[in-house]
């Protein structure tokens, strides 16, 4: 039975209890929250204690993993008090919201021989797993362009309400490093690594310090374009679109689902699943904990299997690393190289 403990007990927790509480062989066992009120309400919804001190916590008998799920820019403090401890990290998305303190965690967790992967879920959608297979095989050909759209809304009450979305210290900025980056890290893994970007960033709607619009031009190594937008002020908020079109067919991925399917010389077309994970596009609890548990049990068996965990803290930077250097171009008004260096 490996032994799990959340660090974080806001609303993304709740999906990590369901997809843990349907795994043979792993249990939750204990959370934590520095903040007493908060540890209590904790403590009454999930039915398990809840420590207000981290080292109680990392000190729970037999404890084999944390998980993080405390906001973005503040991921790195309780992962390297868990690596120290010899807990293996399995953290929410973004690893980080700077190149530095992602460094600092892949570091640790080297250091203390502990397997590190960052919850991307949209990963795991069958549809998904297809495209990325066919992309692998070089069914499209020679890839010509991949296009990431996440054209979602969120209203005021969103920002208003959280202490630290939108704000630049703790979320690293808006809609790309929070809502975007999911399909971010899906196109990196479609078209792989980045050569330059050229971006721009606005804060359109909401008085927020991150971006509520952005959009970017990307050149990946392998000679294709890219375009990127990511927003939360489009209203009603459109389902995230991957789109990726090479010398021998192209498809396209809405919501974790297959729209288009056309390859030269074949009359297969799309045909969507139901196992897709839902849409964040108008509403950010419209996720289910489906993929996030697809994510547990692959991360478990690369415990007990002593394999690299799929998204490991490396694969995790790269999305990181395109967003700060869209950040970086808009705000130097210049195309950015990579690797990039963030500052
Ligand atoms: N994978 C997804 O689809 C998805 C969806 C939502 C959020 N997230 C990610 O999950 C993380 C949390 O987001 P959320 O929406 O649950 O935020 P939230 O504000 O609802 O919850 C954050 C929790 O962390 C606690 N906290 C704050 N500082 C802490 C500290 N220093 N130590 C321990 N606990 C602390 C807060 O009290 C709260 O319980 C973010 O990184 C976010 O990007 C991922």
């Amino acid at each position: 039975m490996i032994k799990i403990g959340i660090v974080g007990t806001g609303s993304i927790t709740g999906k990590h209890a369901q997809a843990i509480a349907e795994i043979e062989g792993a249990e939750l066992v204990a959370l934590y929250n520095p903040n007493p009120e908060s540890a209590a309400k904790a403590q009454s919804k999930f039915g398990l204690p809840v420590f207000t001190d981290i080292n109680e916590f990392l000190n729970f008998p037999g404890l084999d993993v944390v998980c993080i799920c405390t906001p973005s820019g503040l991921h790195l403090e309780p992962a390297l008090a868990a690596a120290k401890a010899g807990k293996h990290l399995l953290i929410e998305k973004p690893i980080e919201i700077n190149l530095s303190r992602t460094d600092q965690l892949i570091q640790c967790c080297e250091e203390n021989g502990v397997k590190l992967a960052v919850i991307f879920q949209n990963r795991f959608s069958d549809d998904y797993q297809k495209l990325k297979k066919a992309v692998d095989a070089g069914v499209f050909g020679r890839l010509l362009m991949g296009n990431a759209y996440v054209n979602w809304f969120r209203d005021s009450a969103y920002y208003t309400t959280s202490n630290w979305k939108g704000t630049l210290k703790v979320d690293g900025g808006g809609a790309l490093i929070n809502q975007g980056i999911h399909t971010i890290d899906l196109l990196l893994d479609l078209m792989g690594d980045v050569k330059s970007v050229f971006g721009q960033v606005q804060t359109t709607m909401y008085p927020i310090e991150g971006e509520d619009l952005a959009a970017a031009l990307v050149n990946f190594k392998n000679g294709a374009l890219g375009n990127i937008t990511s927003a939360t002020a489009i209203y009603p908020g459109y389902p995230e679109r991957i789109e990726v079109f090479g010398t021998t067919g192209s498809a396209i991925l809405e919501a974790g689902k297959l729209t288009q399917w056309n390859i030269i010389g074949s009359t297969e077309t799309a045909k969507a699943v139901e196992n897709a994970g839902g849409s964040g596009a108008s509403d950010p609890t419209a996720i289910g904990h489906q993929m996030h548990q697809e994510q547990w049990r692959l991360f478990l068996a690369a415990i007990n299997g002593d394999l690299k965990p799929v998204v490991d803290g490396k694969t995790a930077r790269k999305s990181v690393e395109l967003i700060r250097a869209i950040y970086h171009s808009s705000h130097s008004g210049k195309l950015v190289e990579f690797p990039f260096a963030d500052k």
